[in-house]
């Protein structure tokens, strides 16, 4: 009887642990942004903490631009966290620029780093300045965002990208009631991101593969027509205004008689954009509900839109957690132990041992909660926040 119990424990841990590696999003996805079925046992190796590996490392960290807040959070947590391991970190900004971040790294090459954690601009354009990490014997993590067709991607540390648009195609059917057999019709417009960052496919491919079947029905329906990506809806480098840009024109060639519903917008640098263009088109006013919008990264900015009702959801993807996932990489390929993963991204030549660390969404009712009651930020930093 006891070794029956036994068993049925056994089975039922086994069981709970499946699950939970399922809900951490583990996907193993491709560059062109459709994801391949999920792995059927998605393994996650912890590393044995590693002993004394950074004394006298020094890791090379480069991060796309400083124009955004969730960068300038990300480099200072990993260069923190690093530093509190006792790592030596050089940290530098690009401009958006994938030409000077290239010098970057053949900078950091050339000054000794024992890692690389790159967060890139164009992900399919650091050939040749990995080819010489590759000489150099230099480990490499591609932070966020995979680098593309390359053998010379060691590691990917990241968020669950397809789920980041699945989570957010979600909330629109929800927000509508989609699935709840409302039928509409509802007007929305989509947005897409750089095409030169394979997230962008892979957002764009999560949301379209919720809400395309409610756009074949009619019960969504895109006036401009425009929603294939990048072709159509791309925003390059993810610009505000250029964003803005765009909903403006929108506005005035399809919505002039009539409110847009939804907008669906992959992420926050985009949906501030979407909002300024919408306030300045009358919406909030009388007659004019803002439309569900979503976001991405919980940018201050952006959960005050949410606060205002101006923004409906934005993801939060703890960068935190993404900070502590390089550092536990870092610390096992130095002490030569085995990396912690989750996940496989195919990046065009190589699949990439990967972790997609857990993503939620913050709205009007759970913002505080999430942000502020964590820890993440403080009240006083987020505008109209009570
Ligand atoms: C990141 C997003 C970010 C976007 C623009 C993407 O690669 O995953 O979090 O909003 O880049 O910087």
């Amino acid at each position: 009887m006891k070794k029956h119990l036994k068993r049925l424990l056994s089975i039922a841990l086994v069981l709970v642990m499946v699950f939970a590696l399922a809900a951490c999003g583990s996907q193993e996805t491709t560059p062109t942004g459709s994801p391949s079925p999920p792995q059927e046992t998605p393994q996650i190796s912890q590393s044995p903490q590693a002993e004394q590996p950074a004394a006298g490392k020094k890791v090379g960290v480069v991060m796309p631009t400083k124009s955004l807040q969730r960068w300038n959070e990300d480099g200072a947590n990993v260069k923190a966290a690093l530093e509190a391991k006792g790592y030596t970190v050089d940290l530098q900004y690009a401009d958006n620029k994938q030409d000077v971040q290239n010098s970057q790294l053949e900078n950091m090459i050339t000054m000794g780093c024992d890692v690389l954690v790159i967060a890139s601009i164009d992900g399919g354009a650091l050939g040749g300045v990995l080819q010489q990490a590759k000489a150099a014997n230099i480990p490499v993590i591609a932070y966020d965002r995979l680098i593309t067709n390359t053998d010379k991607c060691d590691y990917y540390a990241t968020f669950d990208n397809y789920g980041v648009g699945k989570m957010q195609g979600e909330f629109i059917e929800q927000a509508l009631g989609l699935n709840k057999g409302e039928k509409g019709p509802f007007t929305m417009e989509c947005f897409g991101g750089d095409p030169g960052d394979n997230n962008a496919y892979l957002f764009n491919q999560g949301a379209m593969d919720v809400l395309q079947k409610y756009i074949d029905s009619g019960a969504l329906v895109v006036k401009s027509g425009q929603t294939k990506f990048p072709d159509e809806i791309a925003i390059v480098n993810w610009e505000a205004k250029d964003a803005q840009n765009r909903m403006d024109n929108l506005l005035t060639a399809y919505y002039a008689d009539e409110n847009i519903d939804v907008v669906l917008s992959p992420n926050d640098s985009l949906a501030q954009g979407i909002v300024a263009s919408l306030i300045s088109a009358g919406y909030g006013g009388a007659n004019k509900p803002f439309p569900v919008l979503t976001g991405q990264d919980c940018d201050k900015i952006n959960v005050g839109q949410i606060i205002r009702g101006e923004q409906s959801m934005s993801i939060f993807k703890d960068t935190r957690d993404l900070a502590n996932q390089v550092i536990a990489m870092t610390d096992a390929i130095l002490a030569g132990q085995q990396v912690p993963t989750n996940a496989t991204y195919n990046n065009g030549v190589i699949d990439v041992p990967s972790f997609n660390c857990e993503i939620k969404f913050a709205d009007k009712n759970n913002w505080k909660a999430l942000l502020v009651d964590s820890g993440y930020y403080q009240l006083s930093d987020i505008p109209d926040a009570q």
